[in-house]
């Protein structure tokens, strides 16, 4: 168990990094930004990058106690899926979701139940992911690493993203080659 809960996050976060790699390749206003480390921007690209890009599709849970939400009755025992993706993409919260913009968190702070890709709610009573806060100053250091510190050519290759694997990927990973510090 120990070793799983040390291999489980080190992969998870190598995945948000292959994610981060590619919209700095489509995004080279981002990178360049990235790079000048403009105040509080790589902070805005990170979350996008979570908001973004296919993870955890959903998570599940049971009811424990009878309950109504939103005039939906959930009995107890009833098995309940929470779609990750789908809130994260959900045009209510975020306008325009399929557009890649981190500025969209200039004007608001993620709230408990909007951006949700690892869980959703207040960590210390449900069972959000706590190490959110690790994953993304590691997605941060990665990406100005990325940006400010490396410099490498991307070949051809198919960045395509297969959804249909768990974690979703590009089709090539994403292969850099030529890198230089
Ligand atoms: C890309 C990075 C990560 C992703 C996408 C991710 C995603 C998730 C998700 C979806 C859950 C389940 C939430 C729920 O059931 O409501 C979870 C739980 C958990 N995560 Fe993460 N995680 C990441 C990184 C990490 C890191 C870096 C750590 C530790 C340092 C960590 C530790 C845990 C633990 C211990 C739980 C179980 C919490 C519980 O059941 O109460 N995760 N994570």
């Amino acid at each position: 168990m120990e070793v799983l809960n040390l291999l489980r996050p080190t992969v998870a976060v190598s995945v948000y990094l292959t994610f981060a790699a590619l919209a700095l390749h489509t995004h080279p206003e981002g990178r360049r930004r990235i790079a000048a480390r403009e105040p509080g921007y790589v902070d805005r690209f990170a979350q996008e990058v979570r908001r973004f890009y296919p993870f955890f599709p959903l998570v599940m849970a049971q009811a424990s106690t009878d309950f109504l939400w939103n005039d939906y009755p959930f009995p107890a025992g009833r098995k309940v899926a929470l779609d990750l993706y789908g809130t994260n993409h959900d045009p209510r919260l975020w306008p325009q979701p399929e557009r890649f913009d981190p500025e969209r968190f200039d004007s608001r702070a993620p709230g408990p139940f909007d951006l949700i890709p690892q869980g959703g709610g207040d960590t210390n009573v449900t069972h959000r992911c706590p190490g959110e806060p690790v994953a993304l100053a590691l997605l941060q250091t990665g990406l100005e690493f990325l940006a400010a510190r490396l410099q490498y050519e991307v070949p051809e290759q198919d960045l395509t993203i297969d959804y249909t694997r768990l974690p979703a990927l590009p089709r090539s990973g994403f292969v850099i080659r030529q890198v230089r510090c």
